[in-house]
């Protein structure tokens, strides 16, 4: 199965920590959602999609990339960090909504603590400093090893293999 890790990280790199880690524990190929634009996103079978929350959702451009996918593989999983984790079920709402309508299967969601300096946060050094953490990093690769074997022996999967001639 090809996999890869689709992100963007530009507050203080938090996401890219994550996608990283994921990345390294499934053998994907893990990318920038610039990067990923320009390949059109057909060679792979699932994907992650994270980046930071920002103002209640992903990053725009990770949003944007969802609406355009052309080529959008046999399942998802989404991902994410935030000042707020405990609310990463609100926080995917909209990344969420854009795979539902364009009927793009999602497999499972996960959301990590990432400091967070928005606003007059960064006078008392953030929240969330030092996360994500090696422990986070550890959940992340084994969420995404999880994912992974599900995606396995998922029908999404076995469908899909049916039909390559
Ligand atoms: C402009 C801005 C808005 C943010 N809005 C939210 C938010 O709505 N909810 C939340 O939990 N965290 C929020 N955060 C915190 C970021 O989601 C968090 O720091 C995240 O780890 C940043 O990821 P990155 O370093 O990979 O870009 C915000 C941060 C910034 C800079």
């Amino acid at each position: 199965m090809r996999v890869a890790i689709i992100h963007v990280s530009i507050h203080h790199h938090n996401t890219a920590k994550i996608a990283e880690a994921m990345a390294a524990s499934i053998g994907a190929e893990c990318l920038t959602v610039a990067h990923a634009m320009e390949r059109g996103g057909e060679d792979w079978d699932l994907v992650g999609l994270g980046s930071g929350i920002f103002f209640g959702s992903h990053h725009r451009s990770l949003l944007k990339f969802a609406e355009r996918w052309q080529h959008p593989p046999t399942a998802t999983f989404l991902f994410s960090t935030a000042g707020l984790p405990s609310l990463g079920w609100l926080w995917h709402r909209s990344l969420r909504s854009i795979l539902t309508r364009r009927q793009i299967p999602i497999l499972d969601e996960a959301c990590y603590p990432g400091w967070d300096t928005v606003g007059p946060l960064r006078w008392i050094g953030g929240i969330q400093r030092g996360r994500p953490n090696s422990q986070d990093l550890l959940r992340a690769a084994s969420f995404a090893q999880s994912v992974r074997r599900a995606g396995d022996v998922s029908p999404l999967f076995l469908a899909a293999r049916s039909t390559v001639p």
